[in-house]
């Protein structure tokens, strides 16, 4: 049974949640309703962002022609980096600037929407770099209203930035990865096409997978907002608000249809089904942490992937040395479940049902082995790095890897229990290898 009592018994803590609801289009060939949706929006000339990968896909071709179709001018940006930084996020601006538009559509994976999110964001309100960047590394400045209209539409079924007031970069000249968050950023529409996914590579399926899988149990296992300070007024109050009844909704049938379909998804290109149906995963995994936020698997990932020396996975572009997004984060996943299963281990034990654990039998004490070995029998079903030592780190590199992610605050506080930088280290230290 679904674990929804949340008890309101600490002093000083929020005792409302929000929804901010997504709002979108889900299913087979709705690319092609971009242009009417457009319209009905009031854009009469519209960015569209993409990357150099995509753009001579069919994916944004059928976007162009229904833009085309319905009227709308067109200002195309395909410069997006992936992985984006500062730079690239004011590159995006400079051209949304500079192309005098009312509007944006992204097509591509998380790194197209973050941009787009950032171009829209500075092009509507402009203020100095790292005003609306997250503290302590920016001044967290909120945002002073409505952005303008933006369609996202996402090729890939892992990020969930489709739903989400988060747009994440790396900060080159402090060498660390950072965002910003705000209710403000999240699109006004998505369009979720789940034939876009049908040619991915398998290695990034399920790469974005285990992100969609992380993403639900963290929003599950995050501490409930009702044990987060309350906020200073209403409209303070964060879209990372804790774990709260509406996210449980989407994270227990995400990880669900994780379970069922993810193995199929990967070892099967034409399992239509299969694709389809991690496609919804993604989108309520999305939906759940855009409500409720990630926690220790999500803040320690970005050193994960920020100190990558040579790591270079099949089926992403050769050359550069990338840990990708869904791999930084499920290499973290098994080790910290099975500290954090202490505080909460009700939901660990759901989460690994959900998963198709057998947990029938399962005492408390054993909740967070249950969701680990079930989150690693997945892993290595599917080709992931066998944790930490499978991207390239060592005993060695922990120290680095804890410097590079404890001022990660949003998410690290997040978690259950407090992280301080002894838990980070033994986290990290239970993530070196796993089988
Ligand atoms: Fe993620």
């Amino acid at each position: 049974m679904l674990c929804q009592h949340y008890e309101h018994i600490h002093e000083g803590a929020d005792s409302a949640f929000s929804v901010d609801a997504s709002n979108i289009t889900f299913g087979a060939g709705c690319l092609a309703e971009a242009g009417d949706i457009a319209k009905s929006l009031g854009i009469a000339r519209i960015a569209v962002f993409t990357d150099a990968g995509l753009v001579a896909t069919e994916h944004v071709a059928t976007v162009l022609n229904s833009l085309k179709a319905a009227g709308v001018d067109i200002a195309l940006y395909d410069d997006v980096r992936v992985e984006p930084t500062d730079e690239s996020f004011k590159a995006g601006t400079k051209f949304a600037m500079d192309a005098n538009v009312d509007g944006f559509i992204s097509v591509g994976g998380g790194s197209v929407i973050d941009t787009a999110k950032a171009a829209n964001l500075y092009s509507t309100h402009p203020a100095e770099f790292l005003d609306y960047v997250n503290a302590p590394i920016g001044n967290a400045v909120p945002v002073p209203g409505p952005l303008k209209p933006h369609i996202a539409c996402p090729t890939t079924s892992g990020t969930g930035s489709e739903c989400t007031g988060i747009a994440v970069f790396d900060l080159l000249e402090m060498q660390a990865k950072t965002g910003i968050a705000s209710k403000m950023l999240r699109p006004t529409r998505a369009l979720i096409d789940p034939d876009a996914t049908l040619t991915l590579p398998a290695n990034v399926v399920a790469a974005s997978a285990f992100d969609v899988l992380s993403h639900a149990l963290e929003s599950y296992t995050a501490r409930p907002y009702t044990q987060r300070p309350a906020p200073s007024a209403p409209s303070a109050r964060p879209s990372s608000q804790g774990a709260n009844p509406w996210s449980d909704l989407g994270c227990a049938e995400a990880l669900r249809l994780a379970g069922l379909y993810l193995e199929r998804a990967v070892a099967d290109a034409n399992d239509i089904e299969a694709r389809h149906q991690l496609m919804w995963a993604s989108t309520l995994a999305g939906i759940a942490f855009g409500n409720a936020g990630c926690h220790a698997p999500h803040g320690m990932s970005y050193s994960v992937s920020g100190l990558v020396r040579d790591f270079q996975p099949a089926g992403y572009p050769l050359g550069e040395p990338i840990v990708p997004h869904g791999m930084s984060v499920i290499v973290n996943s098994p080790s910290v479940f099975r500290m954090t299963a202490a505080d909460q281990p009700d939901r660990h034990l759901d989460g690994a049902r959900f998963l198709g654990a057998d947990v029938a039998d399962a005492a408390p004490s054993e909740a967070g082995d249950a969701l680990s070995e079930r989150i690693i029998e997945l892993m290595k079903a599917t080709g992931m790095p066998n944790g930490l030592s499978g991207v390239g780190y060592g005993p060695d590199d922990v120290t680095s890897l804890v410097a590079g992610s404890i001022n990660q605050r949003r998410l690290l506080d997040n978690a259950p229990m407090e992280i301080d930088e002894q838990i980070l280290t033994t986290m990290y230290e239970g993530a070196i290898s796993y089988w």
